[in-house]
């Protein structure tokens, strides 16, 4: 029997923007064992997801040409693998696919299992697809720097660099649940956006004062977590507290050779590289918070399935304040 058809997105070789992504009729996966089916309701895109076109990842991802990309879904399943025994058709999920295999740009889409988390009612389908990515790699970002987000513990001196973007706008969020002083930079037009969502000092990054990451108030940073990218180690290493470090969320090769040579010497000011590796817990735990009203998506902009382009073109502008979300 032929297989069934749906609408999908996706590009065949490294390069070429939104040129290069075309639409087209492909097979409805079926879900393996371990996998459930779900029909796509929306799609946050994320900077990987255009890094990986890019070939800034290769050769190791995308897994293989053609690709449909996209990772961040909200759904309901349609369908669950043999083995799949948490959801039944007709469940309002969200869901992280695999980087490797993408698939979030087409109306039906596969998951794993363990990857997929109930919706609650409490969170709009847009807001929950920002989720799944952002704010797994904040919350991931948030524990590595040791802030308990019951709110005990000494107060930590803590820096979130584009803190606007779609992580670091919940990476604020995440921060303030724990005992924090938060210093935050981003442009001048997202500055009372980032207070309002907790920041205590607001730097623009684009002032001579903003650059040089000080704190207004002189704080020394315990933790800085980095979701902007280009800032010299000199100048994070002036405003570290002793024993200061910087989480870096988007590590290239000099951040590998920077974290090897520091480690190499002890140093205690170390530059640690952070590549998130999912946790069902973690996703639980993240959208549970949404659903107390503790963590709130804020969207960028919205586009309908037959713009996704336009959704595409503004996630690789770098100039998002919060999430690009793409609905059906
Ligand atoms: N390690 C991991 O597992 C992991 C997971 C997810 C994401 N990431 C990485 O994390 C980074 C952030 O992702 P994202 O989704 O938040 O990106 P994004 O949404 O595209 O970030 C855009 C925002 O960053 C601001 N910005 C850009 N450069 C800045 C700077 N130097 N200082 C302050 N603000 C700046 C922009 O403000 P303006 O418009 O004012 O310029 C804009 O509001 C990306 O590099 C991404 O690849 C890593």
């Amino acid at each position: 029997m032929a297989a069934k058809l749906m609408n999908a997105i996706q590009y065949s070789r490294y390069g070429g923007g939104t040129t290069a992504l075309k639409r087209v009729k492909i097979a409805v996966p079926d879900p393996k064992a371990d996998e459930v089916l779900l029909k796509v309701e929306a799609v946050s895109l994320n900077a990987f997801d255009w890094k990986i076109q890019k070939g800034i990842p290769r050769p190791i991802l995308p897994g293989k040409f053609p690709y449909v990309p996209g990772t961040d879904v909200a759904g309901e399943v349609v369908k669950v693998g043999s083995s799949a025994t948490k959801f039944k058709a007709g469940d309002k999920v969200l869901a992280l696919l695999s980087h490797a295999t993408g698939g979030a740009l087409a109306e039906y889409t596969v998951a794993k299992e363990n990857m997929t988390v109930a919706k609650p009612p409490e969170v709009s389908v847009a807001e929950g697809a920002g989720l799944p990515l952002a704010a797994l790699t904040a919350h991931t970002a948030v524990t590595h720097a040791n802030i308990k987000l019951d709110g005990s513990g000494e107060t930590k001196n803590v820096l979130i660099t584009a803190a606007s973007g779609g992580v670091g706008h919940y990476v604020v969020q995440i921060a303030k649940l724990g005992n924090t002083h938060v210093t935050a930079t981003c442009g001048a037009r997202n500055l009372e956006f980032v207070k309002g969502l907790g920041a205590d000092e607001v730097l623009d990054y684009k002032t001579p004062e903003g650059a040089s990451l000080r704190s207004p108030s002189g704080k020394k940073y315990e933790y800085v977590i980095h979701c902007a990218m280009d800032i010299p180690w000199a100048t994070f290493a002036l405003n570290l507290s002793e024993t200061g470090k910087v989480i870096d969320l988007t590590p290239g090769l000099g951040t590998m050779i920077r974290f090897a040579t520091q480690k190499l010497t002890f140093s205690k000011k170390p530059l640690v590289p952070l590549i998130l590796s999912p946790k069902t817990e973690n996703f639980e735990y993240v959208v549970n918070l949404a659903k107390e009203g503790k963590l709130k998506t804020v969207i960028d902009s919205k586009y309908p399935w037959s713009k996704a382009e336009d959704a595409w073109s503004r996630i690789i502008s770098g100039h998002a304040m919060g999430k690009v979300i793409i609905e059906f």
